[in-house]
């Protein structure tokens, strides 16, 4: 068991886990994993090399030549795939789409594993996700599972991309989402579930400060690696 605290916050798309994650996480000056990113990543390589993403072999063949950076910035990540930096390419809904395509696959989740585990540095990190605190990091520190209802996520998803500049109808985020949840709770391999021991917030009418205001309460209590 590792002496780095890490704060888990698992759930389902638009439930606020990347704005959450990255205010706890200056808070405490801790490092960030967006674990959505390095799926991404996976995806869209996979995708410049041709792959066929239904099928799990011709995505491995694809993974082998991956070479991805994570560089956390105030905005989240900057992500490169080899030279080429791909982060805004990496935040369109069809990159989120493909990923959760590759997410199905074991060998695809087994082979980020390592790079996941490789953000907890000292002195702790808070890594958002589907499976951080049920596979990735089963000693954290804290688990959260965030929540929200569904017409809350998809609100909240328009939003942040008209903010880029980047007009989605109502209708098509609401199946989007559906469609991305169902996948991601009903996969065989690491589906969305909370951890037992997770602490359960629904933010459908909380604040960004109020979320992160629970979760430090409920670390102040939680048992702390080592201590
Ligand atoms: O969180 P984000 O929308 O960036 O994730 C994209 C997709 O990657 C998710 O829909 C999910 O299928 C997959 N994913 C996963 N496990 C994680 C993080 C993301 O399966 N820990």
């Amino acid at each position: 068991m590792s002496e780095i605290p890490v704060i888990t916050i698992d759930g389902p798309s638009g439930a606020g886990k990347g704005t959450i994650a990255r205010q706890l996480a200056d808070e405490l000056g801790f490092h960030m994993l967006d674990s959505g990113a390095v799926y991404r990543a996976a995806a869209l390589h996979a995708l410049d090399c041709g792959a066929d993403l239904d099928d799990e072999a011709s995505v491995l063949d694809a993974l082998q030549s991956m070479q991805a950076r994570f560089q956390p910035d105030p905005e989240g990540v900057q992500v490169w795939l080899g030279e080429q930096n791909v982060t805004s390419r990496l935040r369109l809904e069809t990159t989120g789409n493909a990923a959760s395509r590759v997410a199905v696959m074991a060998a695809v989740r087994e082979s980020v594993l390592d790079e996941q585990r490789s953000f907890r540095k000292a002195p702790g990190l808070v890594a958002d996700g589907r499976d951080m605190g049920t596979v990735v990091f089963p000693d954290a520190t804290l688990k959260v599972f965030l929540s929200a209802s569904r017409q809350v996520r998809a609100e909240r998803r328009s939003k942040q991309l008209k903010e880029k500049g980047i007009d989605v109808t109502m209708a098509c985020l609401l199946q989007e989402i559906g469609a991305r949840d169902e996948r991601d709770s009903s996969r065989e391999h690491s589906p969305l579930v909370a951890a037992n021991d997770a602490l359960i917030i629904d933010s459908s009418d909380l604040s960004i400060d109020e979320v992160v205001a629970q979760i430090k309460s409920a670390l102040s209590t939680a048992d702390t690696p080592g201590g």
